[in-house]
């Protein structure tokens, strides 16, 4: 039985309040950074996840992209709760998950499955694909004895289009793409509600990504599936997501259906992420704005006050950008952005202006911890 609980003050409003599978709301994730060897003193917090509300609809795709190092794999591991969030909390199917423990929570995890980036690192070298598989159905009480779960695992490997004779297989044995069916048939065996696909396609061939795009496609057809698909690379998330968010150092900038939020980027740093993709058509592609970012993505131990895109912001004013967050609101309909400037830009009254360095405070951390994300956007682009 799910407890139904009233949506809290960050609830994303919605229509139809009953498409909602999972709604976040005011999620944060901090993590302290410790120093000393004896006295464990924490010297500060990297604020990978810093406040994020986002819901996605029972069946839909819910892309999520940004940089590397802008908290995408924290939000998907926090909805899970395979990391502990700091503050806010997750309702999956009407019921808050921090309200769940023990055997409750696990039952509950079974509804939702991840797959990971790199397949070779998530499956068990030393498995066979029928131990894999068999692993998760026993984790979750479906292992219905040899032949029903023989008849389970040829089934499943037919969905993902491998042959049954992977069973005896070990991960080594398969190529990139194959492990990640694997990855993809291990996710499926539990029969989730939500599937969250960290990266999915990011450590495979070009030629190779758009087929386990495809193969994801056609099992959310087949099984009724939900995802939430985190990418860096906004060509994947296009493709298969009806709506889109754009994370940035730990928040959520803009959010809208994949259509209008290609069509037309509202929130400056999207713009800029959007405009560092070369278009196929020549003629467009002479004509097409182009937004170069300058400065160094901030330290997420350190993030900038104020708009956390101020530093490198080409639409920066001097009022409120470095003084006031902005609230992702509904700018048009179901397209959300955080910019206390949206309009203004949108309607061409603000134009782009030369970005000067921004020099950014350590605040006592000292620089050798790793925590400066990419030089760039086509450096996080491109790693
Ligand atoms: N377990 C952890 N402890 C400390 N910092 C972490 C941990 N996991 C992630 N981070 C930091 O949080 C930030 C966000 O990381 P991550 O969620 O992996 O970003 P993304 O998936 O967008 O690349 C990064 O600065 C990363 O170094
Ligand atoms: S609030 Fe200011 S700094 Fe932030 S994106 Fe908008 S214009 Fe740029
Ligand atoms: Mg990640």
């Amino acid at each position: 039985m799910s407890t139904a609980v009233t949506p809290g003050p960050g609830t994303p409003q919605s229509d139809h309040p009953g498409d909602t599978l999972v709604s976040v709301e005011g999620i944060k994730v901090h993590f302290p950074i410790k120093r000393g060897v004896i006295l464990d003193r924490t010297v500060g917090h990297v604020y990978a996840v810093d406040g994020v509300d986002l819901s996605v609809r029972r069946g839909e795709t819910y892309g999520l992209v940004g940089e590397s190092g802008c908290g995408k794999s924290t939000l998907g591991r926090a909805v899970l709760r395979l990391t502990e969030p700091t503050a806010g909390r997750v309702v999956f199917d009407g019921t808050d998950l921090s309200t769940l423990k023990g055997e409750e929570l696990r039952r509950m995890r079974r509804r939702m499955q991840m797959v990971f980036q790199d397949p070779m690192s998530s499956l068990d070298p030393r498995q066979s694909v029928e131990s894999i598989l068999v692993e998760g159905l026993r984790a979750h009480d479906l292992d219905k004895g040899r032949e029903a779960t023989g008849k389970r695992l040829r089934e499943l490997l037919s969905a993902v289009g491998l042959p049954s004779t992977s069973l005896r297989k070990y991960p080594h044995e398969f190529s990139g793409g194959q492990r990640q069916r694997i990855g993809i048939a291990r996710a499926l065996a539990v029969e989730p509600d939500l599937i969250i696909a960290d990266e999915p396609v990011s450590a495979l061939d070009v030629s190779v990504q758009a087929q386990v795009v495809n193969l994801l496609e056609e099992l959310q057809d087949e099984f009724g599936l939900t995802y939430l698909v985190i990418a860096h690379d906004l060509a994947v998330v296009r493709h298969i997501s009806d709506r889109v968010g754009v994370m940035y150092l730990g928040g959520l900038v803009e959010e809208a259906t994949s259509d209008d939020l290609y069509a037309e980027p509202l929130h400056p740093y999207t713009r800029a992420l959007l405009s560092a993709i070369p278009v196929p058509d020549p003629v467009v592609e002479d004509r097409r704005e182009r937004i170069l970012l300058t400065g160094d993505l901030p330290s997420p131990a350190n993030p900038p006050k104020g708009c956390r895109f101020h530093t490198r912001c080409p639409w920066k004013q001097a009022t409120r950008c470095d003084t006031e967050r902005p609230e992702l609101r509904e700018v048009l309909p179901g397209h959300r952005v955080a910019c206390h400037w949206a309009e203004d830009i949108r309607a061409g009254k603000l134009r782009p202006h030369e970005v000067e360095a921004v020099l950014v405070e350590e605040d006592g951390i000292s620089p050798d911890i790793p925590l400066v994300g990419p030089a760039s956007v086509t450096e996080a682009l491109n790693p």
